[in-house]
């Protein structure tokens, strides 16, 4: 029997190096996700900075170019997401510049933005112009229902949209409800929205995602290292969908506060979704101090 999850698998790094690592593991990657954070942590930045380096923001994006193109001269097929630069003042002109400007570095990028007013609306236009897109920093179903308004135009281009699950956990609830609650509220609609879990810290939420059977799950290295350790399990074929129900163990019941299904309609405009959430501004506010952190800001 196939052993491949139906799920696409995506790594979460910013270091080309892991990159060759997951596919060792794996045997193969259907691509690879950035962001600031992940950037800030690449260890050739890093050795620059701590030999007393300090980068131009022309440097640093020479930088995320070289390591956005490494990662796919391993990957050529592969999705590759590239994040923009947002804090809390940015608007949806300079998102779109930007966008506009990584998507030349690769073909088959994905350009993040976050689902913020200004993402939304530098989505709604790129939608249009054929670039694609990854819709980062979503924690709510009300996110996710924004975003598959904004870029229900798109034709030709691709969409993900990205809710957290870690983070949501971090704040006490439950984060894979979200995943099932946004999988759900899809289900009826023309599916041009990709859901990628995303803020996948453990084997428990990644194993979880794959029972759901999510379109992508998005997992750092040392995820994938567990799951090779586990020779893979997939649930449903390894893993009876009822027995691994049961296994309480792999979700954190306990201690987490379930988060509940919500009716959406998906067919309103964009603008009138409740999209404004505390983790979104808190995600941008510290993408943005770990970019500016490589700029010695
Ligand atoms: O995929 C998004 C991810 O990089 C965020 O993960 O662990 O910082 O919440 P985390």
């Amino acid at each position: 029997m196939d052993k491949r999850p139906t799920t696409k698998l995506f790594l979460d790094s910013g270091n080309p190096t892991d990159t060759q690592k997951a596919i060792d593991l794996l045997g193969y990657l259907d691509g690879q996700t950035t962001n600031p954070s992940l950037v800030a942590q690449n260890p050739e930045i890093n050795m620059k900075l701590t030999n007393g380096t300090r980068l131009s923001e022309n440097e640093l994006l020479e930088e995320y170019r070289k390591i956005i193109q490494d990662i796919k001269k391993i990957i050529p097929e592969g999705s590759i997401s590239i994040e923009v630069y947002a804090d809390l003042e940015t608007k949806s002109e300079q998102m779109i510049k930007q966008a506009l400007e990584f998507n030349e570095w690769i073909e088959n990028a994905h350009i993040k933005l976050p689902t913020n007013k200004e993402g939304l609306i530098a989505a709604r236009e790129l939608s249009i112009s054929g670039v694609n897109l990854n819709m980062t920093l979503c924690f709510s179903q009300q996110q996710a229902a924004a975003v598959y308004s904004a870029t229900k135009v798109a034709s030709s281009s691709s969409v993900y949209v990205s809710p957290f699950i870690g983070r949501l956990d971090d704040i006490g609830l439950q984060g894979v409800d979200l995943i099932a609650n946004i999988k759900q509220m899809y289900e009826n609609s023309d599916h041009h929205v990709e859901l990628l879990a995303a803020s996948v810290r453990n084997i428990k939420q990644f194993l979880y995602c794959l029972y759901l059977q999510v379109d992508i799950i998005t997992a750092p290295l040392k995820v994938y290292e567990e799951w090779a350790k586990l020779n893979k399990t997939l649930p449903g074929i390894d893993l009876d969908p009822a027995q691994f129900m049961d296994m309480g163990e792999y979700l954190d019941t306990k201690h987490l506060q379930q988060m509940q299904y919500e009716e959406v309609d998906l067919n309103k405009s964009p603008e009138l979704y409740e999209i404004s959430h505390e983790l979104t501004t808190k995600g941008i506010v510290k993408f943005a101090q770990d970019w500016n952190a490589l700029l010695g800001k």
